[in-house]
């Protein structure tokens, strides 16, 4: 079996005792700047409550309005001779799981324990990058009342499913088998244990010959992935252990991303409805579906996300001229991609959602994204995966647009991260077997990579793409903790920076802009198999409720949408 199809985490992650106040001490030590290894804190495994059986076979109530239905003819107009039965679902090891660089400049700081201690301050609970949140008064009145995390500021361009979508695309693209943190690698050290294409990897794992498990047995179900239920609504399929039976565990870390990957398993089963009785081979079925998943994700990719993240005039400029630096034929992870500019996502996560309008019986279920205190329960009152319960599902109004005036907006790109992710459970880490796990700070592992992978600085990287870096001034609270980063910045804190500079944090800047829509077209353009590749005049063929396919569109014809939940 392919290994990373198996789950790599388990539920023993969460932690008794969150070591929130860890001394620097200890942290630096486990790091290997001093003598004591910081150990994961004693964890017990949390238990998760069965729901109560299976509604249907996908876990969806028996009068969903896509079951049984026929779709439009999903591949109208194209040649299926492409699918043949035999074609290899994953592509062929082209090298595709090595890290890569684009920019080969000088390191942002050489490693000390100064720089290692002043990286642990820029990105400590309450330090620069915490935005405050007020966690006290509540999930609900952190949404209602914006006004009390004043320095979070609400993204109205964003809905906030553009985060974990965001999660996702990280998820299906790449996975650092484990470098350690803050101690310096050559790229080579590491591999990608993803494949560096926008091809659900993460979802279809090797297949169903390669990864039966994923996947309904028998012949009359081929194809079809194994989706259980919560007690209302599709749930993963789990182990007795309760953790998820996926070929990406990361896509089980939070309630956001679980729905997420369950969606796109009724997505492809909704298709392999629709194409199985006209198609003779089951097999041949298997893949027209999946292609039909994957193109539809693609052009949610280049039309509605990335436009998103980067604003639509850089793609345009990415699509019209060319990439100017990121110009490997061959689908890899950058680097700079995968420590800092992809990861300017952290930023945009807000500290509580509304995951549900009427699911907690009969009340809306609102939670704290990560809530320590909560670790170990079996229904937990925050949004932590890998705990079954009849309220743990998603009503995607609030993430994405439907038009019913229910959707909530995102967070800006800057500098401000929300206050949950400066403390996360343990059970979201992981970390080399046998290594520390190190900070519970996000933003704190987000700049240690820095010395990992010993990544030149933002403003070498302005430089280098013929852009004015920023000023001194609009980096002089990094500065005023090492005096060097204000003037040789860590490239994830620069990209945000400059988001907030260049668009009110609203998408990108220049910098962190164009690395991720190069990369982002670069691995369409490099995968043979992509609609830019494959069928380059090919548009949606699924309807859409506004002219234009949209994420709302792809959760409809899922079967997950406000109206076929009746809620
Ligand atoms: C609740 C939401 C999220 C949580 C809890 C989370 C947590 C994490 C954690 C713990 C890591 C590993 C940190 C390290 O040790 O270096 C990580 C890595 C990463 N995250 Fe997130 N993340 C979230 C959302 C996002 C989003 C929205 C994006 C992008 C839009 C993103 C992009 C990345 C990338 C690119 C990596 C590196 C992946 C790799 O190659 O291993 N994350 N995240």
């Amino acid at each position: 079996m392919d290994s990373t199809d198996q789950p790599t985490d388990s539920l023993d992650g969460a932690a008794t005792s969150a070591d929130t106040n860890a001394s620097r001490r200890r942290f630096l030590a486990g790091l290997g700047v001093g003598g004591v290894i910081l150990g994961a804190p004693a964890v017990a495994a949390a238990q998760t409550q069965r729901g109560d059986g299976r509604r249907d076979r996908d876990g969806r109530r028996g009068s969903d309005r896509h079951d049984g239905g026929r779709l439009p003819d999903l591949n109208q107009g194209l040649d299926p001779t492409p699918v043949a039965p035999t074609q290899p679902v994953l592509a062929p090891n082209d090298g595709v799981n090595r890290f890569v660089r684009i920019f080969d400049g000088p390191v942002f700081a050489e490693p000390s324990d100064e720089l290692t201690e002043a990286l642990v301050e820029v990105g400590r609970p309450g330090g620069i990058m915490d935005a405050n949140d007020p966690l006290e008064v509540g999930p609900i009145r952190l949404i209602a009342e914006p006004e009390l995390s004043p320095n979070n500021r609400d993204n109205p361009t964003h809905t906030a499913g553009s985060t974990f979508i965001g999660q996702f695309l990280d998820h299906d693209i790449t996975s650092d088998a484990g470098s350690p943190l803050g101690v310096p690698l050559p790229e080579s050290a590491s591999q990608n244990l993803r494949s560096a294409r926008f091809d659900l990897d993460s979802v279809y794992g090797g297949g169903p010959d390669v990864s039966p498990h994923l996947y309904h047995d028998g012949r009359d179900r081929y194809g079809q992935f194994r989706i259980e239920s919560g007690g209302l609504f599709e749930d993963l399929p789990r182990a007795v252990d309760g953790s998820a039976i996926v070929a990406e565990a990361r896509n089980d870390e939070n309630l956001i991303i679980s729905g997420l990957q369950v969606a796109f398993l009724s997505f492809h089963n909704a298709m392999l409805r629709d194409l199985a009785p006209r198609q003779g081979n089951r097999r041949e079925a298997f893949f027209l579906a999946q292609r039909t998943v994957r193109w539809h994700y693609q052009w949610l990719i280049l039309h509605q996300f990335l436009p998103q993240y980067v604003g639509q005039a850089m793609v345009d400029d990415v699509l019209s001229r060319g990439r100017q630096f990121y110009t490997s034929p061959i689908a890899q992870i950058p680097l700079e991609f995968q420590t800092a500019a992809y990861r300017f996502g952290h930023s945009m996560i807000r500290p509580s959602y509304r995951a549900n309008l009427a699911g907690d019986n009969g009340e809306p279920f609102f939670a704290l994204v990560f809530d320590l205190g909560e670790l170990g329960k079996p229904d937990p009152d925050d949004l932590t995966g890998r705990h079954r319960a009849p309220r743990r599902f998603i009503g995607w109004q609030t993430f994405f647009d439907f038009a019913d005036g229910e959707v909530k907006p995102n967070k800006r790109v800057d500098t401000s991260i929300s206050t949950p992710m400066f403390n996360l459970p343990t059970s979201t880490i992981s970390s080399p077997s046998g290594q520390p796990l190190g900070p519970l700070s996000l933003p704190t592992r987000n700049l240690l990579r820095h010395t990992t992978w010993q990544l030149p600085s933002g403003q070498y990287i302005a430089q280098q793409m013929g852009t004015d870096p920023l000023a001194t001034a609009d980096l002089a609270d990094i500065g005023g903790i090492l005096g060097s980063l204000a003037t040789s910045t860590p490239l994830w804190f620069y990209i945000l920076r400059e988001a907030d500079i260049f668009s009110g944090g609203l998408h990108l800047g220049p910098v962190g802009g164009r690395l991720v829509a190069e990369v982002f077209i670069g691995l369409l353009q490099n995968d043979p198999m992509s609609f830019l590749n494959a069928a380059p005049g090919w548009t949606p063929t699924l309807p859409s409720r506004t002219g234009e396919f949209r994420m709302a569109d792809l959760l409809t014809v899922a079967g997950v949408d406000p109206i076929s939940r009746g809620q």
